[in-house]
């Protein structure tokens, strides 16, 4: 899919379908006595003769111009798509987002290409020309993305919908950059995002944690300032990472720890350090505490986090951030075999805390806390770890809302505020002292689950708390409900990886200011 913009000029490709945003009066509509009386259509931004070609038309007196609804019509040779919006004045971002993945659904297999009138809704709505852009261009991205590798041809889909032209007639020299800015700034996010959801929909048997580690290197090296260093077997053990070596024991590929960073041009005292982390298990079987099959299913998604975090690292970087970035990727599956590591088994870990492995399914956790313990040498201001850590976090939040935990309220502002402007949701849980004490064992100092499954999100990041370095800000992002099956967002894959919190991130990472 190509989308271009196209500024100051009403002349198209006449063969092109031609989309004309119609909306509705925000006067009107109101309940008189019994019934609600449909609102008037607001066509005031289109020329008098489509005004009245549409009128013409007696199917137009059903159009009600309610989100979603459409009506194509011609006018000489011209095919048109009358695309309604509803109240100009309650559309925001993420409701046009929304409208705009809708509208690609319903245009991708009949029309090769189309040019989206978009003067009307600079004009009525409250979004500003940037606004617009971005967001029909990373909709239009993140809506037509689909994980066709393993289809034949016969399978795969049919869209026929090529090329999208975003025009706007009359748009001044200020306005031009801002959305050729937009338009970039689309392209780098949403691909990114669509990096990640090709990583976790990857198969467990492709996507092992050599090979994941092998694809992100080499994907990295490509990007300009971006070091890349790749930690193996034997380093981790001069690491003294035997936490995470543990989650790797019984299987047959080796771990690998992915370490990224990036330093920009300009370095001052007040260039902030930020620290990602990411959970990169390509396959979670639970080891010998074996999940049930049907929970078994799925678990390629393991690494979600590692593919968060490194989307959101890569996409940062190409924007030129003010931050000094690194990136941690911890990769292993966790399989069963003679070697894997038994339930009751005492290790200790890098920082020096001994735990008390009481569920090998709470792995997640084990190969946080070294990597945790990693990243917090480097002496960043902030960490932040991203990872499909516990199935509590649905149970908790639901499968909508990505958990946050951390020592550090600024920080959770500062996340939400990121989450806010994209509109994804973010939600803060507590750590209390009760859930601290929940992960301390009788026989070492920690276990890795906790008293029992009650808030079990929390209690795991309790447990990850204890491997974070007191003067440094952590935030513990628990996406297991959010990475997968957001079939309530248009703009996500139904079913299969979501690639939600890449764009909060990116957008934290490229805003951050040292506190
Ligand atoms: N990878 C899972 C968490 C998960 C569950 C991710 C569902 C995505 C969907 C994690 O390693 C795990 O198994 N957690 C256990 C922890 C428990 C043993 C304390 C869980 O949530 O059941
Ligand atoms: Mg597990
Ligand atoms: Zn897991």
């Amino acid at each position: 899919m190509k989308t271009t913009l196209i500024l100051n000029t009403s002349k198209h490709p006449n063969s092109y379908m031609f989309v004309l945003p119609i909306f509705t009066k925000s006067t009107s509509g109101k309940k008189t006595g019994q019934k609600k009386v449909p609102a008037a259509l607001d066509l005031s931004h289109w020329s008098k003769d489509l005004k009245n070609e549409f009128k013409a038309i007696n199917a137009s007196k059903h159009f009600k111009g309610n989100n979603g609804d459409t009506l194509t019509f011609t006018k000489g040779k011209n095919t048109y798509l009358g695309f309604g919006l509803g109240d100009a004045k309650q559309i925001d971002g993420e409701t046009f987002r929304r409208e705009i993945s809708k509208l690609y659904k319903a245009i991708k297999n009949k029309y090769d290409d189309a040019v989206l009138l978009l003067d009307g809704v600079l004009d009525k709505t409250n979004l500003n020309i940037d606004e617009i852009v971005y967001t029909t261009s990373e909709s239009i991205s993140l809506t037509c993305y689909g994980f066709e590798k393993y289809k034949s041809v016969e399978a795969k889909s049919k869209d026929v919908l090529q090329h999208i032209i975003l025009s706007f007639s009359k748009v001044d020299k200020s306005q031009q950059s801002l959305a050729k800015n937009a338009l970039k700034r689309a392209d780098i996010i949403s691909s990114s995002v669509n990096l990640a959801r090709d990583f976790v929909f990857e198969a467990p048997n492709i996507l092992d944690s050599e090979n994941f580690a092998k694809e992100v290197a080499s994907d990295a090296k490509k990007i300009k300032g971006v070091k890349v260093k790749v930690l193996k077997k034997e380093h981790l053990k001069k690491e003294k990472m035997k936490l995470f070596l543990s989650v790797n024991a019984g299987s047959s590929k080796d771990p690998n720890l992915v370490h990224l960073s990036y330093v920009p041009s300009k370095v001052t005292r007040n260039t902030p350090h930020i620290a990602l982390v990411g959970k990169g298990l390509t396959f979670d079987s639970g080891g010998y505490s074996l999940k049930p099959p049907a929970s078994q299913v799925g678990m390629k998604g393991d690494m979600a986090g590692a593919a968060t975090v490194y989307g959101a690292f890569k996409a940062a970087v190409l924007l030129n951030p003010n931050a000094k970035i690194s990136c941690f990727l911890g990769m292993t599956d966790n399989a069963i075999s003679k070697t894997a590591t038994f339930p009751d088994s005492v290790i200790k870990a890098r920082n020096g805390k001994t735990v008390e492995i009481l569920n090998t399914d709470a792995e997640g956790r084990l190969v946080l806390a070294d990597v945790l313990s990693y990243a917090c040498d480097q002496k960043p201001d902030v960490v932040i770890d991203c990872a499909t850590l516990t199935g509590a976090i649905s149970v908790a939040l639901g499968n909508q809302i990505c958990g946050l935990l951390s020592n550090n309220d600024k920080l959770c502002e500062n996340l939400k505020v990121s989450a806010n402007n994209i509109r994804e949701y973010i939600w803060r849980l507590p750590i209390i002292d009760e859930f601290r004490d929940s992960v301390k064992s009788e026989i070492a100092d920690l276990k890795n689950v906790g008293k029992n499954r009650y808030g079990g999100s929390c209690t795991a990041a309790a447990f990850l708390e204890n491997f974070v370095s007191k003067d440094v800000a952590w935030a513990h992002l628990d996406i297991a409900g959010i990475a997968t099956d957001q079939t309530h967002l248009p703009y996500c894959p139904s079913k299969g990886a979501s690639g939600l919190m890449v764009r909060t991130l990116v957008h934290f990472l490229t805003s951050y200011e040292k506190q």
